[in-house]
This record gives C-alpha cells, structure tokens and sequence, in this order.
C-alpha cells in the first residue's frame, strides 16, 4: 500500500490523533446494536494502524475509551473491554511483523485486570519496534492528566527536588502521559461532533484540527487520506503572519 496520490510524503503529519466516535449512531443506521458497531470500528482501527504505518507517521494516538465512558452502560463498557483484549491478543503478531511499537496513555490500572495484563504484555513485547508508535487512550481524560501532573509536580517542589521557578512547558510536558511523544499535528474528530471530549487538551494547543461527518466504522483509507490532505493544504502560523510563516 503506497502514499496515495493526494498527499505528499515529504510533509506527512508526525503525529495524527484521532478522536474515534460515531460506532454507536452508524450500528443504528443499520438496525443494529451499538456493540456492533464498535466491532465493525475495530476494523477501521485495523485499516487506519496500517496506513499510518505504510504511509510513515510516527505517532498514531488513538481515543479509545475515556474516563467519562465507565459512566456507560455495564453491558457496553464490557463489551468495549472484551474487544479491547481481542485486538491486542490478535494484533501482535501483525504489531511485531510490521515494527510497530504500542504504548497507551490514560488511568489503566482502572481496566479490568485481564485486559490491563494483555495490555501490559503487549506494550513490552513491542517495545524495541520503531516504525509507528500506536498510542492508545484507555481511561483517558486530559484534565486528569493534568492533575496528575500537577500532583507530582508539587510533590516534587515540596521536597526540595526542584524550585517553582524550573515549572516550565517542558517539564510538564516530561509529567504528562505523553512524555517523549510530539504534539499531535492533526487531531481527527469522526462522528459529525465538534468538540474535544477532554481529549489532549494540553498537547493538541497548536494541532490542527479536523472534523468529519464520516462515522467510525466507515472511516478508511481514502478517508484518512482525504483529513491528511487537507492537512497540507492548511498554513500552520504558530502565531506569526503568513509573511513571516512564508520567508522560513
Ligand atoms: C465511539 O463511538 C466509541 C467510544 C466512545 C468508545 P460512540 O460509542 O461514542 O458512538 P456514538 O457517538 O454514540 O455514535
Ligand atoms: C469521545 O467520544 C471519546 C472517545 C472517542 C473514546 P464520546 O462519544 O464519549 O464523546 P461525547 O460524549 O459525545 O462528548
Ligand atoms: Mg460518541
């Protein structure tokens, strides 16, 4: 599978995030229920993990479950869960054929102890892979992580480690779940909806973002070539003029 005609390889984002939402409304366009629907979005996933890595994205980070969705019904919840394993335990003889390392960010000591241990099992297994990083979101939310932070942050003033004054950009990025990642460049959001469902709030400061109606079962290739593309067509000014942006 080669880069589609439509983008340019030479200004691939290095980091896509994608806020993976609509399974439940798109299982009830077809009279389905909503479990259905994420089952047949694990295959998105599957579609979308692998262009990122053929196509040369370093970074995939994927919203999969997030700390307000344990307020779901048990049942779903459940069945979230269940799928989750399955696509670990399926996926890591493809991870490790196709160099592709799993890292997860969010509370998942939260998850039940089974899935937690296949997670954990899978992320060290992965972990000398250095082709795509697929970064999963389980038991995400991003003020959480901020809270985190900040506790260990303080923590560390406290006892003496460091001063108020060394609290920069940099050492919260080093205290947050995504510590060593790139900012995402393009922040995906299927589903019609637009917003950011606590999702990267920190991290996703300057990425670009990009809505689509698309729900996520029906999110492919052409698809996610189609969000890159728009990507590069987009002028990233960080602030300054188009001028400045345009004399380097
Ligand atoms: C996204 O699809 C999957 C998760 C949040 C786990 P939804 O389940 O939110 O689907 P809709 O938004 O109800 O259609
Ligand atoms: C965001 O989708 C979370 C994930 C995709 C995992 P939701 O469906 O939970 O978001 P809201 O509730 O519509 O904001
Ligand atoms: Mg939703």
């Amino acid at each position: 599978m080669s880069v589609p005609q439509s983008i340019d390889p030479k200004h691939l984002p290095r980091h896509v995030a994608i806020i993976m939402d609509g399974n439940g409304r798109w299982a009830k366009q077809q009279n389905k229920p909503r479990l259905y629907g994420h089952k047949v979005g694990v295959d998105s996933v599957q579609a979308i993990v692998e262009c990122a890595a053929e196509w040369g994205v370093e970074v995939l980070t994927l919203y999969a479950f997030s700390t307000e969705n344990w307020k779901r019904p048990a049942d779903e919840v459940g069945g979230l869960m269940g799928l989750l394993k399955n696509y670990l335990q399926k996926e890591l003889s493809r991870m490790l054929k196709n160099n592709i390392r799993l890292t997860c960010i969010g509370d998942v000591e939260k998850l039940p102890k089974d899935v937690h241990k296949v997670l954990k099992n899978t992320i060290s297994d992965t972990s000398k892979n250095d082709k795509l990083t697929l970064n999963l979101a389980l038991s995400y939310g991003g003020r959480s992580e901020m809270i985190r932070a900040v506790r260990m942050i303080a923590a560390e003033v406290k006892s003496g480690d460091i001063k108020t004054d060394d609290i920069d950009e940099k050492l919260i990025d080093s205290h947050l779940y995504t510590a060593g990642l790139p900012d995402p460049d393009l922040l995906i959001r299927t589903g019609g909806e637009a917003r950011l469902s606590n999702f990267l709030l920190w991290q996703a400061s300057y990425a670009e973002i990009y809505f689509t109606d698309a729900m996520w079962p029906e999110f492919r290739e052409e698809a996610f070539a189609s969000a890159i593309a728009e990507y590069q067509r987009r002028e990233r000014r960080f602030g300054k003029t188009s001028a400045q942006v345009e004399s380097g």
